[in-house]
């Protein structure tokens, strides 16, 4: 079989110095894929040229198979599998004009988009396309939440009733946390969220607003609540993750323990579990030089999904439950009460309160 012919739309200026501004997430993904031997990194796209051309001169790319135009580069390569590394603001006209021009596998990155509207969008674009389409959530592959997963689902804590997250913040790093919550949960979706929150000094990331504190509750139609504090609140959970059962409980990362322990059905002790050193973000190997197992382990599942017969776990489906609580977690502060789904908004109710002035670092508020 011919290898999969890879581009990457977004290649950022630098990625030997990230921060919340830029990533360069396109070279963590590119050298996931160069590393296998079913893919092919045939070109990329930067609206910056010397971007493309760095990125480019990295990944030996021929002069002709850099653009500055993403849409130029899907008409021109026919790429089979493409990588959006772009932020937020522009990931979901991005998503759709690959979807439109025949890429059978899209992958973004997260969190899904700026606005519900746009989630929504493109995971219709992805679907009338027939492409799949994924989201770069690599922390679902790290031991400490897989082990966490497996516990649960084998009835180590008997059934689930609460999880608990203290970790990160709602929309940048709760694309993840929240993404988390659902997996361990067994992927179900919520049926409602009530939530506040704290914008009183600006952080922006990746281009996006993002709060100072929050707390939103959550329940999945399963019974199963969650919970999430954050900035000043964030010692509700004793660590980053707290998942309690009816007869016993997981902490994940807990400000005093080890990065996974159990409690188990039927006993009061705790159980440390072998992760093999592997952590919240990463699985410690120096092999990798932008990018981690944990990325790698996510570009594997996209394309072991798109040339088996499973589905990704990445799958748009689990993004737009993280979505739908992201968005709705905004919507129940601009409503001052709980949302229930489906969620039915178009925009980013955060971003739309800022703009008006009702909240956030300028308002009179
Ligand atoms: N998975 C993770 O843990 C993780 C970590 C960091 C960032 N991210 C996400 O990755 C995404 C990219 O962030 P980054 O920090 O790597 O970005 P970056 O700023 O380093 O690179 C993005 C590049 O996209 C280019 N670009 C913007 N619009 C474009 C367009 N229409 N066509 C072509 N190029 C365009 C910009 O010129 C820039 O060079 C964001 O969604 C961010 O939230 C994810």
């Amino acid at each position: 079989m011919s290898p999969y012919d890879v581009a990457i739309v977004g290649t950022g200026p630098d990625p030997e110095n990230p921060t919340v501004e830029s990533f360069a997430m396109a070279y963590r993904h590119a050298e996931a894929y160069e590393r296998r031997e079913d893919c092919r990194l045939l070109a990329a796209a930067d609206l910056v040229s010397e971007r493309v051309e760095t990125f480019g001169d990295r990944f030996e790319l021929p002069t002709d198979a850099r653009f500055t135009d993403a849409v130029e580069m899907f008409e021109a390569i026919e790429p089979d599998v493409v990588s959006i590394t772009v932020p937020p603001e522009v990931h979901t006209d991005l998503v759709a004009a690959a979807a439109r021009r025949g890429v059978e596998a899209i992958h973004c990155e997260k969190p899904m988009a700026a606005t519900w509207a746009g989630a929504q969008r493109m995971a219709q674009e992805a679907w009338r396309a027939d492409a799949q389409l994924t989201f770069h959530r690599m922390r679902r592959f790290g031991r400490p939440f897989r082990s966490a997963t497996e516990l649960v689902a084998d009835g180590a804590i008997g059934d689930l009733r609460r999880i608990e997250i203290s970790w990160g913040d709602f929309y940048d790093t709760g694309a993840h946390a929240i993404d988390l919550a659902g997996m361990i949960a067994g992927e179900p979706r919520a049926e409602w969220v009530i939530a506040q929150l704290d914008y009183r000094e600006e952080d922006l990331r990746f281009g996006m607003h993002q709060e100072n504190q929050m707390f939103a509750q959550w329940e999945y139609d399963t019974g199963v609540q969650a919970i999430m504090a954050t900035g000043e609140g964030d010692g509700l959970a004793g660590g980053a993750f707290h998942v309690v059962g009816d007869d016993g409980e997981i902490r994940i990362d807990s400000d005093d323990g080890p990065m996974l322990e159990v409690r188990r059905a039927g006993t009061a002790t705790w159980e440390t579990i072998d992760i093999d050193g592997e952590g919240l973000h990463d699985a410690g190997s120096d092999e990798y030089q932008y990018g981690s197992v944990y990325h790698q382990r996510a570009i594997d599942d996209v394309i072991e999904a798109l040339g088996g017969d499973r589905e990704s776990e990445l799958r748009a489906r689990n993004g737009l439950n993280t979505a739908e609580i992201i968005f709705g977690g905004y919507e129940s502060v601009r409503r001052r009460g709980r949302v229930d789904f489906p969620l039915t908004i178009e925009d980013n109710p955060f971003e739309a309160m800022i703009e008006s002035g009702e909240i956030g670092p300028d308002s009179d508020n």
